[in-house]
Formats: structure tokens, C-alpha cells, sequence
């Protein structure tokens, strides 16, 4: 695991999608797994500016999203798929027969759920999954005590994740976040060749502790992420906040303030 502690929020989010410009320069056919949320948008704001300068070409790259609620018609404005139009699809030259988010409308949604998996499969693989971290430490909508090794299922989502997602995106009213969302597994999520979190703020601090120091466990699905090939972590100082400070001091030491900065432009 990699720990990059960031000064704030911009600079994680410039680091991360200066790594993938320089992924999908590499080979531009890459395999994006994505994630919505409010801790990507800047990371996309970023990615958009960058298609804008010249500076990424996504006509090949192809994207599967971690998940998508059970009931809302994607042109709902609270659903996966209408958030990834609007804040990353309808403003770079992705062709949107390449991006795939769960069918939360799906009659069966077993078969939905194999035939996500099996679609990710057929198109090589996820090359890089940018994940956020929920204040339970669940990743995509892996609730605690989720099979470790899970792949794309149905899950039943926690009061907690339901009033965090009614604040942020359903004008606080509970009653209209759907119970249940279609989502990669962990085990989905840990096929992929690196995975990138991305925390921000106090809130995500215990989160994050436990996914960094604690044991494995299925009660933290982000500490599955400790047997990841390459997982890497990219989270401001408040996210960092409750990691034991010498371990805080070995994770800053890696990374001196400069070096930050020249890979946010690299
Ligand atoms: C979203 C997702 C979730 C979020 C998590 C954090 O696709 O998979 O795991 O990443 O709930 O949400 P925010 O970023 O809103 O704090």
C-alpha cells in the first residue's frame, strides 16, 4: 500500500489525474473503474481540464463504474449513471457505448450483476479503480460485514451510508434514497491492476485508520485493500488525521512537499 498525505484535497485530486493522463498516454485503451461520490469531482473537474488542454484523449479509454442504486432511472438526478454524465462523460470525447454503470433497473438482477462482472471481464480487466471511502469504510457499496471476496451483487445499504447520500445528494430527504444499490464486490475490486482511494476531511479519519493500521476485516471492506497488488491511498491531512503520527512522519517523509507538487504537473 502507498500512502501519499497530501496538503488538501486539489493536490491529491491533481496527483491522481496527472497518473492517469500519463496511464492512458501509455496505452489508450485503458480500463477505468470509477466512482461517484463527492471525492471524485475534483479529480474529474481536473481529468476535463486536461481533455480541454490537449492533454488526454479518451476515445479509447472504456469505464465501469463500482455501483449504481437498486430502482432509480438513470435520468434521475441522484443516480450513478446521470452523475457520471454530468460531471465527467458529457464533457470529454468518451464514447458513452464504453462506460458502463450497473443496471439498477435491472428485472434480474442476479444476471445483471454476473453479466457486469462477465463484461468486465471480456474487456481485459480494470486497469486502474479509483475508489472513495465511506465513513464505515466501505468502498463502492460494500457495507461491513460483506464477503471480503465478493463480487458484483445487490446490497442492502446501511442507515448511516443512506443519511450521508440523502445530505449530499437527495436535499437531505432520507425517505428518497433507495435501500439498496447493484455494486462490484470487494473481491471485484480487488482484481483490478491499482487501485486509487481518494479521502478527504475529518469524517473519513477513523475510516481510514482502519483501512491503513488496522486488521483485515470484513467490518472495514477498505482494508481488504492491504492485499491489493498496488493500492494506492491519496488523502489530505484531516483524512490522515487519526493514523499514528510516527507513521504519519514515514508517510511525509516518502514524499517531500516539492516532489508533491512536480507530480501533480508530471
Ligand atoms: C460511490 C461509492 C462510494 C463512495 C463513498 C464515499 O460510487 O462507491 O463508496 O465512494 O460512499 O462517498 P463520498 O465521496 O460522497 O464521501
Amino acid at each position: 500500500m502507498q500512502i501519499v498525505i497530501c496538503k488538501d484535497a486539489d493536490q491529491a485530486s491533481k496527483m491522481v489525474a496527472a497518473y492517469i493522463e500519463r496511464a492512458i498516454k501509455a496505452k489508450p485503451a485503458t480500463v477505468l473503474g470509477l466512482a461517484t461520490g463527492s471525492t471524485p469531482i475534483r479529480l474529474y473537474k481536473d481529468l476535463i481540464r486536461r481533455y480541454k488542454e490537449g492533454r488526454i484523449d479518451f476515445s479509447k479509454v472504456h469505464s465501469w463504474n463500482l455501483d449504481e442504486y437498486i430502482g432509480l432511472e438513470p435520468t434521475h438526478p441522484a443516480s450513478y449513471r446521470y452523475f457520471m454524465n454530468e460531471q465527467l462523460f458529457d464533457h470529454v470525447n468518451i464514447d458513452k457505448a464504453n462506460t458502463h454503470v450497473p443496471d439498477g433497473l435491472a428485472k434480474d438482477v442476479e444476471a445483471a450483476a454476473q453479466a457486469y462482472e462477465d463484461g468486465i471481464k471480456a474487456d481485459g480487466g480494470i486497469d486502474i479503480q479509483i475508489l472513495g471511502i465511506g465513513s464505515d469504510g466501505h468502498i463502492g457499496f460494500n457495507e461491513p460485514a460483506t464477503s471480503l471476496v465478493s463480487r458484483t451483487h445487490v446490497q442492502t445499504l446501511m442507515l448511516g451510508t443512506r443519511q450521508d447520500n440523502a445530505r449530499l445528494f437527495f436535499d437531505g430527504k432520507l425517505d428518497e434514497v433507495p435501500t439498496r444499490a447493484m455494486t462490484m464486490g470487494t473481491g471485484t475490486v480487488l482484481d483490478s491492476r491499482t487501485a486509487i482511494l481518494l479521502a478527504f476531511g475529518k469524517g473519513k479519519a477513523p475510516a481510514i485508520a482502519g483501512a491503513v493500521e488496522g486488521a483485515i476485516s470484513h467490518m472495514n471492506q477498505a482494508s481488504a485493500l492491504q492485499m491489493h497488488r498496488d493500492a494506492k491511498f491519496f488523502i489530505d491531512e484531516d483524512a490522515a488525521s487519526m493514523l499514528t503520527p510516527k507513521n504519519i512522519d514515514f508517510f511525509k517523509a516518502v514524499y517531500a512537499d516539492s516532489d508533491l507538487k512536480a507530480l501533480e504537473n508530471a
